[in-house]
C-alpha cells in the first residue's frame, strides 16, 4: 500500500480486513519518504500473509480517506483460470496541467468533443481487468517546460520545479481510482528520468534547455524511485527498475530498458544528457534476468511475459532500441519468453514470433521465438 501525505508520518499504518466494517488488522512501517522539491511524503506499507485472490478492504491511517477502499489479491501461481490484465504505456496527465481540449503552439491532436481520455476509459473498465501495467512514461511531468514554451501553461519558468511536482501529483490523483483498487505495476521510461524531457528548445527565443536546469530531486528517476514500490525484494530485482512476479499461469518480468542493460551496453539514449543510472553493479540486471528466467517452473507458470519501456521490432527504426535487442533478445530465445510488450513509439504494432529478424516457422503453434507487441 502506498499513499501520499503532506507531512511525514512517523509510522505509516493501514487498517484492513475482509469486510468494510471490520478492519481488524493493522500493518505499519517506518517508510515515509520524500526528496528535494517533492510536495508530499510517500508512505509505503508492505502487507503480508494475505489470502490469494481474495477481496480485502483497507483504509490508510492519517490520510483524508474515510471510506474503506478494496482490492483483490493476486491469483496463486499455477491458478489456471483465464484472466485479463490492463496495459498502458506513455499515458501522461490529463486535465489543466496536461492533455486537454486545447493545445499551445507547436503541439497537435487535442482531445475533440466527446473524446474520452485513456485514463477515463480504463477507470470505467475497472472491472474488466485484474491488475494494470504501466510500462513507462507515466506522468510526463517533464513536459512542464514544453507546455509553458508553447503557451499552454502561463509563464512559470521560475516555478518550474513546483510545476513538475504539481503535474506528478495531478497524475497520481487522476489514477487514484485505479491504483486504489488494483495493483499498478510500472517500468522506468525516459519521461521518468528528469525534468528536461531530453532537452527542450524554445524555437522563438532559440534558448536551449538541458538537464542542467533540473534541480536535485528532478534528476535520475528520483520521483519514480520514491513514489512506487514494486516486488523487487522478493524477486531479487532492484527497486522499481527490474523485478518479477507470478500471477496465475504467467511469470511476469519487468525490465529496465533505459539504464543498466549490461555487457557494456549503455542505455538507449547514450550521449543524451538525461541518461540516468546505472542503478546496479555492471551486468547486475542481465545476470538477474538470466537467473530469473532460468528458475521459472514452466509446469506451474507455462507462460512468460516481459514488459519493458522500449522495444526493437518496430517499423519506425528511429524508435527501435538496438542495444536492448543485443542485451535481451538471446535470453528471451533461450528461456522461451512468449510475449514482450513495450511502448515508447506511440503507435500500436505487433509481430509474428520472431528471433534475430527471422520469423519462427511454427508461427503461433507453440513457437520458441517471442511475439512482440508495441502498445500505443
Ligand atoms: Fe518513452
Amino acid at each position: 500500500m502506498s499513499w501520499n501525505t503532506f507531512s511525514q508520518l512517523s509510522s505509516p499504518s493501514v487498517k484492513y480486513g475482509l469486510t468494510p466494517d471490520a478492519l481488524t488488522q493493522t500493518a505499519s512501517s517506518f517508510e515515509s519518504v520524500t526528496y528535494p522539491t517533492s510536495l508530499t511524503y510517500n508512505n509505503h506499507v508492505n502487507i503480508t500473509g494475505l489470502l490469494p485472490y481474495t477481496t480485502y478492504y483497507y483504509l490508510p491511517q492519517n490520510s483524508n480517506a474515510t471510506t474503506p477502499y478494496s482490492f483483490t489479491t493476486a491469483r496463486l501461481a499455477g491458478d489456471s483460470t483465464p484472466f485479463t490484465m490492463g496495459v498502458v504505456v506513455d499515458m501522461g496527465t490529463f486535465g489543466v496541467l496536461g492533455l486537454s481540449d486545447h493545445v499551445g503552439s507547436g503541439a497537435a491532436n487535442p482531445l475533440r468533443v466527446n473524446e474520452q481520455t485513456t485514463v477515463t476509459a480504463i477507470t470505467q473498465k475497472l472491472n474488466d481487468y485484474e491488475f494494470m501495467v504501466h510500462a513507462g512514461d507515466i506522468a510526463y511531468a517533464d513536459y512542464w517546460l514544453k507546455e509553458e514554451i508553447g503557451g499552454y501553461l502561463p509563464n512559470t519558468t521560475t516555478q518550474g520545479p513546483l510545476l513538475y511536482e504539481q503535474i506528478l501529483n495531478a497524475f497520481y490523483d487522476e489514477v487514484a481510482p485505479i491504483t486504489a483498487a488494483k495493483a499498478y505495476m510500472v517500468n522506468p521510461g525516459n519521461h521518468e528520468a528528469n525534468c528536461d524531457n531530453g532537452g527542450t528548445t524554445n524555437k522563438t527565443s532559440g534558448q536551449v534547455y538541458t538537464d542542467s536546469i533540473c534541480p536535485m530531486g528532478q534528476t535520475n528517476f528520483t520521483g519514480y524511485i520514491n513514489h512506487w514500490r514494486m516486488p523487487s525484494t522478493v524477486s531479487g530485482g532492484l527497486g522499481n527498475m527490474w523485478f518479477s512476479y507470478d500471477y496465475g499461469m504467467v511469470h511476469f518480468v519487468h525490465i529496465d530498458t533505459k539504464t543498466d542493460l549490461g555487457n557494456g551496453l549503455v542505455g538507449p539514449d547514450e550521449g543524451d544528457p538525461e541518461h540516468g543510472g546505472p542503478f546496479g553493479a555492471p551486468n547486475q540486471q542481465i545476470n538477474w534476468l538470466k537467473n530469473d528466467l532460468a528458475s521459472v517452473n514452466k509446469t506451474v507458470t507455462p507462460w512468460i511475459v516481459v514488459f519493458g519501456h522500449r522495444g526493437w521490432y518496430l517499423s519506425s527504426p528511429k524508435n527501435a532500441c538496438t542495444n536492448c535487442q543485443t542485451a535481451f533478445e538471446q535470453l528471451f530465445w533461450q528461456y522461451d519468453v512468449d510475449l514482450y510488450i513495450n511502448g515508447h513509439a506511440h503507435f500500436y504494432e505487433r509481430t509474428a514470433p520472431i528471433y534475430k529478424g527471422v520469423v519462427d516457422p511454427n508461427g503461433l503453434n507453440n513457437p520458441n521465438a517471442t511475439l512482440y507487441i508495441t502498445n500505443g
